[in-house]
């Protein structure tokens, strides 16, 4: 630095009395084409990266987070699938070049070699020269990759039922649901909770019973007689049990 014997200085020690442009020697092969990292090529960074905070705070703000519901793993009809982003990673692990036994290669030797050519990259291709047309070795390892990852990407959204998904992770209502009660007990004794659930809070192509708005007499006759998808004569107790699952079942109502 400009420190030491020789140098004039103002009032204040820190200021040298002539200002130099801040300009490192140019050890470039592009003479005036550099810049000074601190604080030249910084401050510009910092202000590109200032505007995309701001946008993405605005972001956060303005919208809620696509949350699903409470992860369950006892809910085998639960896909799990990865963010936009790695599911060309994901789509990859499909083929069966790259699964069941030959997972490894899905996994670790294919996303390995491709991830490893892009941190050896500096040191593989040390060419100086800049234009993508003349080299076209790193140019069409860049092209080979992004036509990969689009294919991968399109495939994997195409093949996803995207309405079934949004189904599953669907945040449904809760109750509090009092399980000693008779009601629960017969619900549970005529197989509702296969379809319905334990907590009543619906499954894969049924419909949770909270907050249904039904009467009474309504959940009855839906449970003798069925409606739509779900079949009749699935209730097989007395009168008196089927009016106490009804009026259960019509009371429930979400926290
Ligand atoms: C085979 C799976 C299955 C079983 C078992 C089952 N249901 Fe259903 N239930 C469904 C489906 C599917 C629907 C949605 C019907 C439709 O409208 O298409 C439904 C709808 C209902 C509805 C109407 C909900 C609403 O909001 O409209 C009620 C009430 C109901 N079921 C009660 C029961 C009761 C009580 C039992 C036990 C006797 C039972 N279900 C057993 C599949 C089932």
């Amino acid at each position: 630095m400009h420190r030491g014997k020789g140098m004039k200085f103002v009032g204040d020690s820190r200021v040298p009395a002539e200002r130099k442009p801040n300009i490192p020697k140019d050890y470039s092969e592009y003479p005036g084409k550099t810049e000074a990292f601190w604080p030249n090529f910084l401050l510009k960074e910092w202000m590109v990266g200032a505007v995309f905070l701001i946008g993405y705070l605005c972001l956060t703000v303005a919208h809620q987070p696509p949350l699903e519901k409470m992860a369950d793993p006892t809910d085998t009809a639960y896909l799990p699938l990865p963010d936009w982003y790695f599911l060309f990673l994901y789509q990859l692990l499909k083929y069966s070049y790259a699964s069941g036994p030959y997972n490894a290669i899905g996994a670790f030797i294919i996303p390995g070699l491709a991830f490893g050519a892009l941190l050896l990259a500096p040191f593989i291709d040390r060419g100086p020269e800049r234009r993508p047309s003349k080299r076209p070795l790193a140019t069409g390892f860049m092209l080979l990759a992004l036509a990969g990852i689009t294919y991968l990407t399109w495939e994997s959204a195409v093949q996803t039922d995207w309405e079934a998904k949004k189904e599953m992770g669907k945040i449904v209502a809760e109750a509090e649901i009092d399980k000693e009660s008779d009601g629960y007990k017969i619900f549970e004794q005529n197989g509702c909770v296969s379809c319905h659930g334990g907590d009543l809070q619906g499954g894969a192509g049924s419909p949770a019973l909270i907050d249904t708005g039904l009467t009474p007499e309504e959940v009855a006759e839906i449970a003798k007689n069925g409606q739509g998808a779900m079949p009749g004569g699935l209730f097989k107790g007395t009168d008196e049990e089927l009016a106490k699952l009804a009026e259960f079942i019509s009371t429930l109502e979400s926290k």
